[in-house]
């Protein structure tokens, strides 16, 4: 049997300045002491150079990256660009970028491919909205993203998938055990008919309003391999929790 270690991993959003980062001095101390978790924090691209340098012993990423390399597009940030000052990982595909950027799954595809050509590891998000849930759409629509967006050589060793209903994400509310149990279940069966047997490592977080009082029992619900964290990942206080409780 594949054993997955686990993921807490934090997402700042549009958060954060140079004062903040002095919470990833606790978080670095803690992620060290748990050496059965894994800790990574993305930071807005402003913030990618100072924290990977104060902390250079903690995954730091950036929260999306553009699928070129470079050329002209105004405002983007290529996945060179971010590696080179110190990010390890990206998150892309997060629910706030497909409805703020309109960026879709293909999107998400592409960017996850040329954020592995140049050696980052990747979080590819997928989720569904309140209104597809309501209407017993969460299944159908997890799994569509996730064929339209998983790359073919996709594995553990730099891919995993973050599952984040919308509804969910910074509103205090979150699924059942049952449900996110039932949508990792459905995720992983997915992952193993596009890329066999590499999905058993693949690692599939939970991410909406996790907080040190429902990190454990969201860890310890079957396929969760670990949480990716908004409004909780910004202060070490509530962010060590989460990580204690994965370890
Ligand atoms: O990417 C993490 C995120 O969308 C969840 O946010 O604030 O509900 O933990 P939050």
């Amino acid at each position: 049997m594949t054993m997955r270690r686990k993921l807490v991993a934090g997402n700042w959003k549009m958060n954060g300045s140079r004062a903040a980062l002095a919470e990833l001095d606790t978080i670095a101390a803690v992620a060290a002491a748990a050496p059965g978790v894994d800790v990574a924090v993305a930071v807005p691209f402003t913030l990618i150079d100072a924290a990977s340098q104060r902390v250079p012993e903690l995954a730091i990423g950036a929260e999306d990256v553009h699928e070129a390399d470079s050329g002209a597009h105004t405002g983007c940030v290529s996945a060179s660009m971010v590696k080179e000052v110190g990010a390890s990982f990206t998150i892309v595909g997060h629910s706030e970028r497909r409805a703020d950027q309109h960026e879709t799954s293909h999107d998400a595809w592409a960017k996850a491919a040329a954020a592995r050509l140049q050696g980052l590891n990747v979080i590819l998000c997928c989720g569904e909205t309140e209104a597809e849930r309501d209407a017993d759409r969460a299944e159908r629509v997890v799994q569509a993203q996730i064929e339209k967006s998983v790359p073919d050589n996709a594995d553990g060793s730099w891919f995993t998938l973050a599952y984040e209903p919308r509804w969910a994400i910074g509103t205090g509310r979150t699924p059942t055990l049952d449900e996110i149990a039932a949508i990792h279940a459905i995720a992983r069966a997915k992952l193993r008919m596009l890329i066999g047997d590499a999905a058993a490592g693949v690692r599939i977080l939970y991410g909406g309003s996790v907080t040190g009082a429902n990190a454990a029992s969201i860890l310890d619900t079957p396929n969760v391999d670990g949480a990716l964290v908004g409004g909780a990942s910004l202060t070490a206080e509530k962010f060590v929790p989460i990580i204690k409780a994965a370890a």
